[in-house]
């Protein structure tokens, strides 16, 4: 099916993200007061834990600065004892005994080095490294798991150095990328190459995208650093990354995609970490509706495994689906920084003074 298709049976409201049937209810909070940095008007506002609260209002209400510029290091503050200078505040008080740490999941690419890639970043790379040195040919050889690196020297092509492309600089343009001669690309020296699992090379599947890079390692989870890989990549695909080739270089990421696969590297950790308060800004940017639904059963999972996640949104499918909405407004800049409304998003549609009620008003008689 195309997405062009796709698109048109959610406009069409015949495929649309549906609300959930019951909101969580709020029980533990963090309260921060008097916020007054740039145009917020010295405002109290509440943020529930648990669940879903999204922080939803017009472009420059005052969203970043209440969650991104107060929120997140005044809290961070409070848990690790430092961070940069909160926005202007008097307080921040609440059920703070509740969460252990805080992670800002936002749109700074990942990685600085050029060999940074999605599947390194959620370390699903080294266990393809273990895998390949289980081998025969890799046995025989007595390759290490290092020679299936591209961040050391070993098995790494030595011209280009595991970058497959070697940058020419240009004395009056900007540098200019070339393919490396030496290894045509592959990243890796040739021998390497000779070790294969099930008729595929290291080079081959770094290029294969995380949903063929799945549907092959699916195939044999009787190896245990299959079954390991297959759990390592799934958060990737559930966050909407199916279509990223494994070794892409994270430089050309977009930042809504940087952005989710850091949520993914979260969910690989596991069920028994700290309880966390997650806190995203417009995590939808660059979206399809079809990857919106699964980012918001990602944020799900999150809250199921005892978390909590703040999400900055103006997208009306993630504001459906909230338990609980914090609307500012009325307008962006000077007329704006006053809270508009809080509660559920069934209250909002209500709420007929609001720009983003009546946006979501819109959108539910449409998939209605
Ligand atoms: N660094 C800054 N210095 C001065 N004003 C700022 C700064 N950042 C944002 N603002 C202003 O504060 C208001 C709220 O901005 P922002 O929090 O980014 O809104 P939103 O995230 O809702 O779009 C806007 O009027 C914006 O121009
Ligand atoms: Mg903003
Ligand atoms: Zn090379």
């Amino acid at each position: 099916m195309s997405s062009d298709g796709l698109t048109a049976r959610y406009l069409t409201g015949r495929e649309s993200i549906e609300a959930p049937e019951r909101r969580r209810a709020v029980r533990d909070r963090l309260v921060l007061r008097g916020a007054r940095e740039h145009n917020l008007k010295d405002i109290d506002v509440s943020f529930p834990l648990h669940m879903l609260t999204v922080v939803s209002g017009v472009s420059g209400s005052g969203k970043t600065t209440l969650v991104k510029r107060i929120l997140y290091p005044a809290l961070k503050r409070q848990l690790e004892g430092f961070s940069e200078r909160p926005g202007e505040h008097l307080a921040l008080e609440g059920d703070l005994a509740r969460i252990e740490a805080v992670e800002l999941v936002d749109q700074d690419p990942i990685g600085r080095s050029s060999r940074s890639n999605p599947v390194t970043y959620v370390k699903a790379w080294d266990e393809v490294r273990q895998l390949f040195t289980e081998q025969d040919v890799a046995k025989v050889r007595g390759y290490k798991p290092s020679f299936f690196s591209f961040n050391v020297d070993g098995g790494r092509c030595d011209v280009c150095q595991g970058e497959g492309e070697v940058r020419i600089e240009m004395q009056f343009m900007a540098d200019i990328s070339l393919t490396c001669d030496a290894c045509k690309g592959k990243r890796f020296k040739e021998e390497i190459l000779d070790v294969k699992f099930h008729g595929h090379d290291v080079a081959e599947v770094l290029d294969m995208t995380v949903d063929d890079a799945l549907l092959f390692f699916q195939l044999h989870t009787g190896t245990a650093a299959c079954a390991r890989i297959v759990s390592k990549l799934l958060p990737l695909q559930q966050t909407g990354m199916g279509y990223v080739k494994l070794g892409q270089s994270s430089s050309t990421l977009s930042g809504g995609e940087a952005q989710r696969i850091k949520l993914a590297s979260f969910l690989t950790k596991g069920q028994d970490e700290r309880p966390t308060l997650f806190i995203f800004d417009e995590p939808t940017t660059g979206l399809h509706f079809h990857d919106i639904a699964k980012l918001l059963r990602a944020l799900d999972m999150l809250i199921a495994n005892g978390h909590s996640v703040i999400c900055i949104e103006h997208n009306t499918e993630v504001i459906k689906c909230a338990d609980h909405v914090i609307d500012l407004g009325p307008e962006g800049g000077e007329g704006g920084g006053q809270v508009v409304f809080t509660g559920t998003p069934e209250d909002l549609v209500a709420q007929s003074d609001s720009l983003t009620g009546a946006a979501l008003a819109r959108n539910w008689t449409r998939s209605a």
